[in-house]
Formats: structure tokens, sequence, C-alpha cells
């Protein structure tokens, strides 16, 4: 990457005076996978001298990390491009990337619709990230790079920029293996490609001595994770993880509820550290519904396995995504998803209406749920979780509950932060408490999207039971 990083006269070249580093800005649209990829972008970059810019007109390079699962994301991308086209007149030097999902998904189309973007790079070769760039710099052509190697996750655990110290995602599988009829990652993101176990258990104990309290663990369908040597799977992942000293919350997601099997239960209810808090997208209450969506369970056996978690792991909170409008979908499929509402009490929802994406088998099936009858029942549906949520949080009230801060408000008076059981807590008075640090708090009052309370003591992170602030 020496052709980059020019400009220097004297002193170690490798290292380039302040005013010659050059700058990447990278936009994200997507799921927390993309977020994570987004930090290696700058992790990648920041090997090869460059500063992570705040704003795309600070850049020398900006990436678009971008999302198709949807597609109004997709059109985002495109009006995005066509403002930087505008911005690349004025800035001759400045180079584009498409990355991300629309990237593998589009390929070459992205370079004919849009002049100004430099190259494409697929899911799957983020790593290729530097080469290609020097590519582009040293012989100005337009690569695309969108294969997938599957017998390897080709991952640097060093070069990920991380925007907090105290919190950090990892993938620890890649792609997907499933077929559900609507969802377009299989392509995006390719077959399933697991990380080995070993190594996962370092990067977490790394991160843990760095000062991580709270590790995510990350893939399309978790629960799926296979060690590809061994043939451990995310039970074992979490136990071994859990023994990690300093760590205090572990999560993961997605699962898929097929792969959700009573040794998983185990795993989470035995260990302290593994948060009481699971994500697990059941998308419609119809048996014939999810059977047309290829989701390979029924609506008991969803709700059988939200039983047992329930017994296993007091307490458990619960959050999910959900599709309406899916192709063939009458009013009393409907009606069967909004009583799953009642039934398996979410602590909160994503719901998104059906968007046919290109190359999956629904998108082939008469769209016959008009689009205006999809926002009516998603509207419906989010009116009635909100007085489900709204309910489940006023009857928290009086309990105790330990959050971790990850911020503050405009004022700086209150400081927000997650619970164990991943529920928003605001807290009031203790301004200026560092992201980071552990609160316990009492529930003054519950509200639709979160609860306030007030605090009963700071505790330091190393030090679970130890107050060192009395409030
Ligand atoms: N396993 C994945 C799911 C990816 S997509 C994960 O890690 O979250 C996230 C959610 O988007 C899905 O659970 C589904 O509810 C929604 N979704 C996927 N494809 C969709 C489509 N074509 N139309 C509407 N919603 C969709
Ligand atoms: Fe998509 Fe189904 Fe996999 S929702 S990510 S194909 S489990």
């Amino acid at each position: 990457m020496a052709a980059l990083k020019d400009g220097s006269s004297g002193g170690d070249p490798a290292i380039p005076k302040e005013k010659d580093r050059r700058t990447v800005f990278v936009e994200t649209w997507g799921c927390q996978m993309n977020e994570l990829d987004s930090r290696r972008f700058v992790g990648l970059m920041a090997r090869e001298g460059y500063l992570e810019a705040l704003a795309p007109d600070d850049a020398d390079l900006v990436l678009l990390n971008t999302c198709s699962v949807r597609d109004r994301a997709e059109q985002k991308v495109y009006d995005y491009l066509g403002r930087i086209a505008a911005r690349k007149r004025l800035r001759p030097g400045l180079l584009v990337g498409v990355c991300g999902c629309v990237a593998q998904q589009e390929g070459e189309e992205i370079l004919r619709r849009s002049p100004a973007v430099d190259f494409v790079l697929g899911t799957g070769r983020i790593e290729l990230l530097p080469s290609i760039v020097q590519r582009v710099v040293t012989e100005g052509d337009r690569p695309i790079e969108v294969g997938f190697d599957m017998d390897e996750v080709a991952y640097t655990p060093g070069a990920v920029a991380r925007t907090v110290a105290h919190r950090a995602s990892i993938t620890i599988v890649e792609g997907c293996n499933k077929n559900c009829t609507f969802c377009v990652v299989p392509t995006t993101r390719g077959r399933e490609r697991n990380r080995r176990l070993a190594g996962i258990v370092d990067e977490c104990r790394r991160l843990a001595d760095e000062g991580v309290v709270e590790i995510e663990l990350l893939g399309q369908t978790v629960n799926a994770y296979t060690d590809p040597a061994t043939g451990e799977g995310l039970p074992a992942l979490l136990r071994a993880i859990s023994a990690i000293g300093g760590l205090r919350r572990l999560r993961f997601v997605t699962s898929h509820p097929k792969n959700f099997d009573d040794d998983l239960i185990a795993a989470m209810a035995e260990s302290e550290v593994v948060c009481p808090a699971l994500h697990l997208p059941f998308q419609s209450g119809s048996d014939r519904i999810l059977g047309r969506m290829k989701r390979q369970y029924t609506r008991a056996e969803y709700l059988d396995l939200v039983g047992r978690l329930r017994v296993a792991i007091p307490g458990i909170t619960l959050s999910t995504d959900i599709i309406v409008g899916f192709p063939g979908e009458t009013e009393e499929d409907f009606s069967a998803t909004v009583s799953m509402l009642d039934e398996a009490r979410f602590s909160s929802i994503f719901c998104f209406t059906y968007s046919p994406r290109p190359r999956t088998a629904a998108a082939r099936w008469e769209q016959d749920v008009p689009v205006r009858v999809a926002q009516q029942r998603l509207a419906r549906l989010d009116d009635h979780q909100q007085e489900l949520q709204l309910r489940m949080n006023e009857s928290l009230v009086g309990e105790v509950l330990e959050v971790l801060v990850e911020g503050s408000d405009k004022t700086g008076q209150r400081v927000s932060g997650r619970s164990r059981f991943n529920q928003l807590v605001h807290v009031d008075g203790i301004p200026g408490t560092p992201p980071g640090t552990f609160v316990m708090a009492v529930v003054e009052k519950g509200l639709a999207n979160s609860v306030l309370a007030r605090p009963l003591r700071v505790g330091h992170p190393a030090e679970p039971g130890g107050p060192d602030v009395a409030s």
C-alpha cells in the first residue's frame, strides 16, 4: 500500500504526516453484521494509514455498506450514489466503493448504473479492501469482487475499529443455509461458513483483557454454529466464553427456532454471563404461511420452545421479527399472527411489510396482498404490541435492574443503557456517569419502549457486588 501513503519526506516512511493522511468514511445500512463489517473496513484501512472521517465531505474514500433485505434500503443506496456523483465532480480524487449485500447481489449492474462507483466489494471479500483500493489507484480499473471462499472465513480479529470500549460484536458464522422463500440473505451472504471455536474464544479473551464487558456473537442463524473441525456447537461456545474472567454479559443473535435445542437452553440457563434475553423471529403465526415461507417449524412448536425457555430461564425476555402481507396471507392468517403476541409476550418486535426480493421463490408468486392492506396490518400489529409493551414495562415498577450505561441525553442529566434483559432504561440523578459503567437502578415508571429508573448504586465493572459510589 506504499503507493497510497506517499507524501512524507523524512522520518519513518510508513507513518505519513497528519496532513497527508488519507481518510475513509463508511455509510452503513442494515443489520448488526453490516455494522460490524463497517468497523472492519475502518480497521483494515487504518492499517494502511487511513483516518476515519465522520462525514463524507472529509473523506478520500467513501464506502457504502449496503443492505438489500427490503426494497427501500436498496433504493436509498442509489439515491446516495446520486449525491456522491455530484461531490465527485468537485473532488476528482475521491474514491467510491459499494460494499455489502447490494454489492453482492447487483455486482456489475452497480458500475453500469452509477459511473461514480470505482469498485464493488461483496460480503465475502471484506479482507480484500486494502488491495482493491490500491488496484483502483494504481491501475485505474473498476474491479468487482463478489465471490465466497467456502472453506474458511477470512478474518483479521485485530482489524476492527471499535467505537465503544466496553462492548463488542463478533461474527461467529457467516451466511445462511436456510431457504426461507422471502429472504435474499442466502444469496447476498452465501452458504454458512463457521469460524473455529478456539479462535473465537481467544478473541473474546483478548477483548475482555482490553476491558470489554459485553460481547454479542453474530450470525444469520447463530445457533446453527458448528466448529468446522470439532463439530462443537453454540452451547459449547457459550460455556467456553462464560468461563472468561471479566466478561459480564454475553448475547447472541439471530437464533432460528428450528436449531434451538435443550442443550442450548441449558447452556443459557446455567451461565451467569449469558443474558436472559433472546431474539427469536417467528415471522408468522399461521402454519399455512409458515409452510409457504419454508420456516421449518409450526406455531405450536415455536410456542412450545417459548414455554421451555420461560421455565428454564426465569424472566427471560423475547424479541422477534414478523412479516405481514406475505403472498397468500388472509385476514385469518394475520389474526393468527396478532394472537402470537398475546401468547408469547414479546418485550419488543420488529415488523415489516413483505417486499419481493430478486431471485427468491416468493417473488415469483402472485403478490395478492395490496400494499395498503399490508400497511394497515403492520399498523394494527404495532398498536397491539405497544399496548402489551406498556403493560409489561409498567409491571416492572419497583424491580431492581442492572444497567450498563451507554450514554446520556442532550442535557447530560439522564443516562441510558440496557438491562441484562435488554430493556432500555433511563436513569436520572447520576449525570455524567460514563458509558461502560454498571448501575443498579430501581424502576419508577414503565413507558411503551423503555423504563425510567432511579439509581441505587454505581459499581465498577470488575467488582460485580461491590458498590464504590453510593447515591
Ligand atoms: N437471520 C437473519 C434474518 C435476516 S433478515 C437475521 O440475522 O436477522 C431480518 C428480518 O427481515 C427477517 O427476520 C424478516 O423478518 C425480515 N425480512 C427478510 N426478508 C424480508 C422480505 N423480503 N420482506 C420483508 N421482510 C423481510
Ligand atoms: Fe433469511 Fe431465513 Fe436465513 S430469514 S437469513 S433465509 S434463516
